[in-house]
């Protein structure tokens, strides 16, 4: 019998993985940190962002002291702003209700503002090696291809599939290597596009590469029926000159000029 899914991702980790995160065997402040960092931004454009914050501080107790703004400084020109104020919030609670120590309760490391269940999951896999499954982006098309799973994965009932998957294919042994190994795969051979199943240590028993559904696979978000709208507009010239009226300020085209609308 070949190896399993896990064993084979954890081989996989070990020889081709990313070792060198700086976030990587640090303590779950940091991991935390850095899995909210690296929730809408990459690898490479989060590392200086996470030096200088862990630099200017280097704890919960650190980061619950400072202002929001001072907070917000080191986050500026990462995006997603509610992800630094949900940190900040976030470590004020620590430090209200649990000493200023990370907790390593799932449930209340769920609770926190900013901190949804895979990573919540991520936290307790990486920091604490507890057992627990993930499911972020990258991990959804890996088991959406390795599994066949169709459907949109935001889709609530193929989400509830994936999670099941998730959880069945966790091993027993070495959970943080395997988390780890999920992310890195997703991120650098089971790419949206060109993925590199060549490379890949589960492609003998991935449907999607087997029946040729790696492309078609995740499936993509439904499209929105574009709305129709119907309108009558005034042509009204004058020689060279056409009339023109701006449009409300708010709506679609606020403040563009058009043909004057018959309303
Ligand atoms: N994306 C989200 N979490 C990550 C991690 N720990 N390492 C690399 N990429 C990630």
């Amino acid at each position: 019998m070949s190896q399993s899914f896990s064993s084979r991702l954890v081989a996989w980790q070990h020889a081709h993985g990313r070792h060198d995160l700086p976030w990587q065997g640090a303590d779950a402040y940091r991991v935390w940190l850095s899995e909210i960092m690296l929730q809408q931004t990459q690898v490479a454009t989060v590392i200086p962002y996470y030096q200088r914050f862990v630099a200017s501080f280097p704890d919960v107790a650190a980061l619950a002291a400072a202002s929001e703004e001072q907070v917000l400084a080191h986050w500026s020109g990462l995006g997603y702003y509610a992800r630094g104020r949900n940190l900040h919030k976030a470590a004020r609670l620590i430090d209200e209700r649990h000493a200023g120590q990370f907790p390593s309760d799932y449930d209340d490391i769920l609770a926190l503002p900013g901190i949804g269940r895979s990573t919540a999951a991520a936290i307790c896999a990486l920091a604490y090696h507890q057992h627990r499954a993930i499911l972020d982006g990258n991990v959804k098309r890996v088991l959406a291809r390795y599994c066949g799973i169709r459907g949109w994965t935001g889709d609530k009932q193929i989400e509830a599939q994936l999670w099941q998957r998730a959880e069945e294919l966790l091993p027993v042994h070495e959970v943080a290597v395997y988390i780890q190994a999920q992310m890195d795969m997703g991120a650098t051979l089971c790419t949206r596009s060109k993925p590199k199943c060549e490379q890949c240590p589960v492609h003998e028993d991935c449907v999607a590469f087997q029946t040729q559904h790696v492309q078609a696979l995740p499936t993509p978000r439904p499209r929105k029926a574009v709305p129709e709208r119907h309108a009558t507009f005034l042509l009204l010239m004058s020689g060279r000159d056409i009339l023109l009226e701006k449009r409300p300020a708010q709506g679609i085209w606020g403040g563009a000029m058009e043909l004057a609308a018959v309303r």
